[in-house]
């Protein structure tokens, strides 16, 4: 390994708080390395900033009928505390907005026009004269394509997840309007990325050591050839193009913000009162460059920064690895700061210790496949794991031994075959944690370093010092020292992971300069003997799930029942809809309006089972009042399929295990669309990965429906 390493981490959009999905996918892995790497002695630059410029920004202002400055001063002041709260150890957090980070973009823009691989061209624009302005793509929205949804924006759907041209929607419309807009030829900035295809193509062939995922998503864009991209944008808000005839255009945001990579290290260098010092990183060859982040960024660090880096100057150094992750998701929806699924920093650094929120995301983390942020799971691997395992160990060792002895007691004795194995234990977790974060796999490197902690309880009960107390002061002394010295190598084992608590153990043990300016290898070395312990506090906190779940499941105010439809008409005054008459047994009969006529034929559904939502507030469509709406899934392709009840008779309920039955009087619609339900591989219906049940067993699909689909 390099003497040197450099990390970059993407830098987030300053439009929005961050959310866990946030920290689980860039900022803890790249802390966790940061730290061990300091730590092995190696001279680390992480750097990150605030992404500023782009319509995120500018969207969010108009929204909130402020200014985009507003926005991002507000963001960037929060995120810069956050990161600190949680301990993330940002060599340097900045934001694109600073006049070093403009100038180097526009030289590096300059540089590249002057070689050819910037050039000017023609497009077909979407202009709106209701605005008179050109839309930039995500001031477009349309139907998506490939899903259908309504509300695709130009440059990509929050539905489907699929990347778009704003000239593939259907139905265009100006978002700020709603006029349909016009097309009209506008001149733009193009970066030749096509002209790096060849050098890009030998360069990511020697990275064998590339997570598949990654390599997968970088190949795909390959596939079909590399196009040149436009990299400027009909918006106000962003760097200035330093080309005559643009004046009202700016550099596309995702062009100025992997600069930022390199700007920070500038400005770190500045900082620092040594304006070269950014060199030794960038130059050097021996230096690797890591560049942590979550999927949906890949090909901007795999293909677009290293294209520019080859074309700006071929001495800088490019990516050696980009561990990305997958998405940490709740309740099987992924974060999105756009449709409001999320679990907020600031919220949760107000109720939870920064450890015990990095704990989780370690030991969670999503390296290879999406995982899920299960508040149940929170508290059960807190208190079951952090508190119950690791926790527990320290506290009882420090506690017994200062109630004993009051200061770290000499091993006063030859050690015994179980001496030597708990330390041969210490020199070999050691080891296998520092594989494992080498490579990045930092789950891995937890779960080992948390095994040293099962084994020191295990040490500990099989010694008994409350017995040896009594008979044998000596033994007991060796014991403590051993288990001290276990203590010990935990400390700065778990330090990448859990810097706080880490720190709070070194003190105790005695030691004047903190934990991290410790080495790796202090695993190691001798404890303190002698050292006067202080009665330790518990260094975790249990926590008790309802006292912070306080908002009830909203899928508990839901009222699903079995319905039996005993009649079809067509609906006078729409083709697509027909009426039915739905027997709820002991409820009654009722009318419902349901748009499956194109699905389903009236011979199919008369005397069918299905599920209705039998709360929800009644609703006039085209003149016809439907008291509940029928439950149906539908996949991305667009197939309907009812839902199936088994045999259960009219009017039974419809419950999910372990969520209390308490529906509102009457449901909002709004309400009722917060509530995902999909289909899983069984055809089964579930929310939150829960089975959809009557008394007669799990509710189905009754025709087969493509896994994922949801619940309409
Ligand atoms: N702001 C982008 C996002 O949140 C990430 C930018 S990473 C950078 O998706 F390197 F380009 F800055
Ligand atoms: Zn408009």
């Amino acid at each position: 390994m390099s003497k040197r390493i450099f990390i970059g981490v993407a830098w987030p959009y300053a439009n929005g708080s961050l959310h866990l999905g946030h920290i689980a996918g860039c900022y803890l892995p790249a802390d966790i390395f940061a730290r061990y790497n300091r730590m092995k002695n190696r001279d680390v630059l992480m750097v990150s900033g605030s992404d500023e410029h782009g319509t995120p920004i500018t969207i969010t202002a108009e929204k909130e009928k402020t200014t985009p400055q507003t926005i991002v001063d507000r963001y960037n002041k929060e995120h810069t505390e956050n990161m600190i709260q949680l301990g993330i150890s940002f060599d340097l957090f900045t934001r694109t907005t600073t006049e070093n980070h403009k100038k180097i973009v526009q030289k590096i823009f300059l540089e590249l026009y002057k070689k050819g691989y910037i050039y000017e061209k023609d497009v077909d624009a979407f202009y709106c004269r209701k605005c008179s302005r050109f839309l930039p793509d995500r001031y477009i929205e349309g139907t998506c394509p490939h899903c259908s949804y309504d509300k695709a924006r130009g440059d990509q759907c929050d539905s489907c997840g699929k990347l778009l041209d704003p000239h593939e929607l259907i139905n265009v419309r100006c978002k700020i309007c709603g006029e349909t807009p016009t097309i009209q030829r506008s001149n733009h900035l193009f970066f030749a990325l096509s002209k790096f295809e060849t050098k890009l193509l030998k360069w990511i062939k020697g990275k064998k050591h590339w997570k598949p995922s990654v390599l997968k998503f970088t190949y795909n864009w390959l596939k079909d050839g590399l196009k040149d991209r436009t990299i400027t944008r009909d918006i106000e808000w962003g760097i200035e193009v330093p080309l005559k005839g643009f004046e009202d255009k700016r550099i596309y945001v995702w062009f100025d913000a992997v600069i930022g990579y390199l700007s920070a290290s500038i400005e770190w260098a500045q900082k620092k009162g040594e304006a070269d010092a950014w060199e030794k990183w960038w130059k050097n060859k021996d230096v690797r460059h890591y560049y942590f982040l979550a999927k949906d960024n890949i090909p901007f660090h795999t293909l677009i920064w290293p294209a520019i880096l080859m074309g700006y100057d071929e001495t800088l150094n490019l990516p050696y690895d980009i561990p990305a992750n997958e998405y940490l998701c709740l309740k099987g929806e992924q974060f999105s700061k756009s449709r409001g699924v999320a679990v907020w920093i600031p919220d949760i650094l107000q109720k939870f210790d920064a450890d015990a929120i990095r704990y989780y995301l370690s030991i969670n983390m999503p390296e290879n496949r999406d995982t899920n942020w299960i508040w149940s799971d929170f508290v059960a691997k807190n208190n079951d794991e952090l508190v119950g395992t690791y926790g527990n160990f320290v506290h009882r060792v420090i506690t017994f031994t200062q109630k004993n002895f009051g200061c770290i007691p000499p091993k006063e004795e030859k050690l015994s075959q179980l001496d030597k194995e708990a330390i041969k234990k210490i020199e070999e977790t050691q080891k296998k944690v520092e594989e494992a974060i080498e490579k990045c796999h930092f789950k891995k490197g937890l779960r080992t370093a948390m095994q040293l902690a099962q084994y020191g309880n295990f040490y500990f009960d099989q010694n008994q010092p409350w017995k040896l107390i009594k008979s044998d002061k000596k033994r007991c002394k060796t014991v403590l020292h051993i288990c001290i010295k276990i203590v010990q190598a935990l400390a700065i084992i778990m330090t990448p992971y859990l810097p706080f608590s880490s720190n709070k153990i070194w003190k105790l043990l005695g030691h004047k300069k903190t934990i991290y300016e410790c080495s790796w290898e202090d695993a190691l070395s001798d404890i303190k003997t002698g050292t006067t312990l202080e009665k330790p506090k518990p260094l975790f906190k249990k926590l008790i799930l309802e006292d912070f779940m306080t908002e009830t499941d909203p899928f508990s105010k839901l009222d699903l029942r079995v319905a039996k439809i005993i009649d079809v008409k067509e609906h006078p005054q729409a083709d697509k809809l027909y009426i039915l008459n739905v027997d709820l047994g002991p409820l009654g009969k009722r009318t419902l309006v349901a748009g499956i006529k194109t699905y389903y034929t009236k011979e199919e559904i008369k005397g069918k089972n299905i599920v209705i939502v039998a709360n929800l507030k009644a609703a006039k469509i085209r003149g016809v009042e439907s008291k509940g709406m029928l439950l149906a899934a539908e996949d991305k392709n667009g197939n309907i399929s009812l839902l199936h009840p088994q045999n259960s008779e009219p009017g039974s309920e419809i419950y999910v295990e372990g969520i209390p039955r308490e529906p509102a009087t009457t449901l909002e619609l709004d309400d009722f669309k917060k509530i995902v339900m999909k289909v899983n591989e069984k055809q089964e219906v579930t929310y939150n990965e829960k089975t959809l049940r009557s008394k007669k067993g799990p509710i189905v699909t009754d025709r087969r429906i493509m896994v994922g689909a949801k619940i309409l």
